[in-house]
C-alpha cells in the first residue's frame, strides 16, 4: 500500500515524529470509522510539535482541488498569536455587548487559547476561475477534514469550530483574511483528557442508497 511506504519513509526520518501514526490500511479505515471530535476546552497539552504540525498541514492540503487553484490558506497561531487574537475577540465582544461581565469577556479572551494547537483555515477563492466557487469552498472543507484526520492519526484529538468569530469582520481583518473571503474553520488540536463518548449518527441506509435504476419519481427523494 502506497500510504504504508510513505509512512515508512517518514518513519525512517524521525521515529519520534511518528509515534502513534497509522501505517496500515486497517488502521486508516478504523480511524475513519471511529474518529470523534473532542470539544476544544477539553483539549490540553501536549499539542503537536513543529514537525508534527508540519505533517498535519502537509496532509491537510492534500485534498481534491479542481483546477489546481489551491483555494485555501492555513495559519498556525502560536501561544502569543492566540493571545493576540483573544484580545481582538474580547474587544469585539465588548463592543457588541457593552454590558458583558468580566467572566464573559475572559471567556472570549481565552477562546483561541482553549487548545495548544490552533489552525485558522480560510478561503482564497479565485472568482475569475471557471471552477465554480462552491467547488473551491468544498476543497476548503476537505482541508479541514484532512487536518482533523491527520491530527487523530498522530494521536491527538481535534475540533473544527466556526462560532461567531469566523463571521466577524474585525477578526477577519486581524488575521489578514480579505473581506470577500471566508474563515472556513478554527481547528483546535490537543490531547483529550479522556476519550469522548459516541455521538448519535445518521443511519447509513437513511442517507445512502444503491441504485440499479433511477428513482421513479422526478421529485427529490428524502
Ligand atoms: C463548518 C463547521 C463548523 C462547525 N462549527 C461548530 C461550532 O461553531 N460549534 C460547535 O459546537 N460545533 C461546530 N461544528 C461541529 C464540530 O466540528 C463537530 O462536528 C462536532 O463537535 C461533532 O463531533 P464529531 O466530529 O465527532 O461528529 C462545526 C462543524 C463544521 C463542519
Amino acid at each position: 500500500m502506497a500510504g504504508a511506504s510513505i509512512a515508512e519513509d517518514q518513519d525512517s526520518k524521525n521515529d519520534s515524529l511518528t509515534a502513534g501514526r497509522i501505517t496500515l490500511e486497517r488502521d486508516l479505515i478504523d480511524l475513519l470509522l471511529t474518529r470523534r471530535s473532542v470539544v476544544a476546552n477539553q483539549l490540553g497539552e501536549p499539542g503537536p510539535g513543529r514537525d508534527q504540525m508540519d505533517l498535519i498541514l502537509t496532509a491537510g492540503i492534500r485534498v481534491p482541488d479542481h483546477g489546481k487553484i489551491g483555494p485555501w490558506r492555513l495559519q498556525v497561531l502560536d501561544k502569543q498569536a492566540q493571545a493576540e487574537l483573544g484580545e481582538v475577540l474580547a474587544g469585539e465582544f465588548l463592543a457588541r455587548f457593552p454590558e458583558a461581565n468580566e467572566k464573559q469577556v475572559a471567556f472570549e479572551r481565552n477562546r483561541p487559547q482553549r487548545a495548544p494547537g490552533f489552525i485558522v483555515v480560510s478561503s482564497r477563492l479565485n472568482r475569475q476561475h471557471k471552477v465554480p466557487e462552491i467547488e473551491q469552498l468544498l476543497s476548503c472543507g476537505a482541508v479541514c477534514t484532512n487536518i482533523l484526520n491527520a491530527a487523530v492519526a498522530l494521536g491527538f484529538s481535534a475540533q473544527w469550530l466556526t462560532e461567531w468569530p469566523a463571521y466577524n469582520d474585525a477578526v477577519k481583518a486581524a488575521l489578514g483574511v480579505p473581506g470577500d473571503q471566508h474563515i472556513i474553520g478554527f481547528i483546535y488540536i490537543g490531547t483529550a483528557a479522556e476519550p469522548p463518548g459516541e455521538r448519535v449518527r445518521p443511519e447509513r441506509d437513511a442517507v445512502a442508497t444503491y441504485l440499479s435504476s433511477l428513482p421513479a419519481s422526478a421529485e427529490p427523494t428524502d
